[in-house]
């Protein structure tokens, strides 16, 4: 099953707000309704964004209306992943050409992740296997399975493809605050593919690679930079001095959609900040409220009712929230991409 695609007419997607509780497929018919999906995290991942992307100006070609105020919609909903922009400018390249050339070449982005990722899986998998010795046990944070791509993924491509070679030891998911990325929805695809793992909470990774429980970090990226600056998910940074601490390899896998050559490094990338309620409404995305409701039946139901006007939950003051960090080129073994294995530690460049 594909994350996201394109089906008679409009865009489909897992919502990924809604897992692991349901697996639902939101069919989307307006670009309105694509940007308010991709706000909310409903798709997210910086492949699936940048399919997204695309699919949302194929949207646009196909229905009236002013197709240059939906492309800069569509190209802002996010900031932070390259992908998203980038599948929008490929896909509005081809507005003069009709609607039919917007959609093939919204489906080439598909495309192309989709190869992509079966390349990465393969070449991720070589390089954890050569260097973090026989049968390690992987830590990865945040999501980069299927669900962040179309499919496959990612880092947790690689590591999947380790598990079908039966070469993998363990795996580590930290849990990834605020949305619990890793603990939701890793946890969800490693249980779907029969790969054995513990969800780490999300303080433990530099702990527990210190105490000798992790062989090798592996983790994907939202915007890698001209100088080899990663930008990921937030607590990627301190997983990166925990593993150079412990002296264990830091790998990054990303598709080469994802390298951005004309950002030259990690200072100059917007980190969206996602605000003070996401933080302080228990960790649950709005949209699982109502199930906690009906699945509780202890006095937490009273902690979860709206009060005041504020989000169920959310306590008194306000929070910092930056859903990305920026890991320093020097703290990354290697970066896997499609066409290439870069080794940051060997001096090479992007
Ligand atoms: O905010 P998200 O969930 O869109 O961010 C995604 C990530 O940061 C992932 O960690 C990732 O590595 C990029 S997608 C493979």
């Amino acid at each position: 099953m594909r994350t996201i695609d394109w089906v008679d007419g409009a865009v489909e997607l897992i919502d990924q707000t809604a897992l692991p509780g349901r697996l639902t497929v939101l069919r989307l018919d307006t670009v309105d309704e694509l940007v308010a999906a991709i706000q909310r995290l409903a798709v997210r991942g910086a492949p699936a964004l940048g399919v997204a992307g695309a699919l949302g100006v194929a949207l646009a070609a196909h229905r009236p209306g002013d197709t240059t105020a939906a492309v800069h919609l569509l190209e802002h909903a996010r900031p932070t992943a390259v992908n998203l922009a980038r599948g929008v400018r490929r896909a509005a390249a081809r507005l003069p050409e009709g609607a039919d050339a917007v959609l093939a070449e919204a489906l080439t982005v598909r495309d192309e992740e989709i190869a992509a990722s079966a390349a990465m899986a393969n070449l991720g998998a070589d390089l954890l296997a050569e260097l973090c010795g026989e049968r390690p046990r992987l830590l990865t944070h945040c999501n980069t399975g299927a669900l962040a791509a179309v499919v496959g993924g990612t880092a947790l491509g690689a590591v999947l493809e380790l598990h079908r070679r039966d070469a993998l030891g363990a795996v580590l998911a930290s849990e990834t605050r605020p949305l619990l990325q890793g603990a939701r929805l890793t946890a969800w695809e490693l249980g779907r593919a029969g790969v054995p793992y513990r969800v780490a909470v999300d303080g433990a990774g530099p702990f527990l690679m210190a105490r000798g429980e992790v062989d090798g970090v592996v983790l994907g990226a939202d915007r890698i930079c001209a100088n080899g600056d990663v930008i990921n998910k937030i607590g990627t940074y301190a997983h990166a001095l925990g593993a150079r601490r412990a002296g264990i390899p830091f790998v990054v896998v990303a598709p080469e959609s994802t390298v951005d050559p004309d950002t030259a490094d990690g200072a100059q990338v917007e980190i969206e900040d996602r605000g003070a309620a996401e933080v302080l409404s228990y960790g649950h995305p709005p949209e699982q409220r109502d199930d906690l409701r009906e699945r509780d039946d202890s006095g937490e139901r009273d902690d979860l009712r709206e009060r005041d006007g504020r989000p169920a939950g959310v306590g008194a003051g306000d929070a910092v929230n930056p859903a990305f960090d920026v890991t320093p080129y020097e703290l990354v073994t290697a970066i896997v991409t499609e066409r290439r294995v870069i080794r940051l530690d060997r001096g090479e460049r992007v």
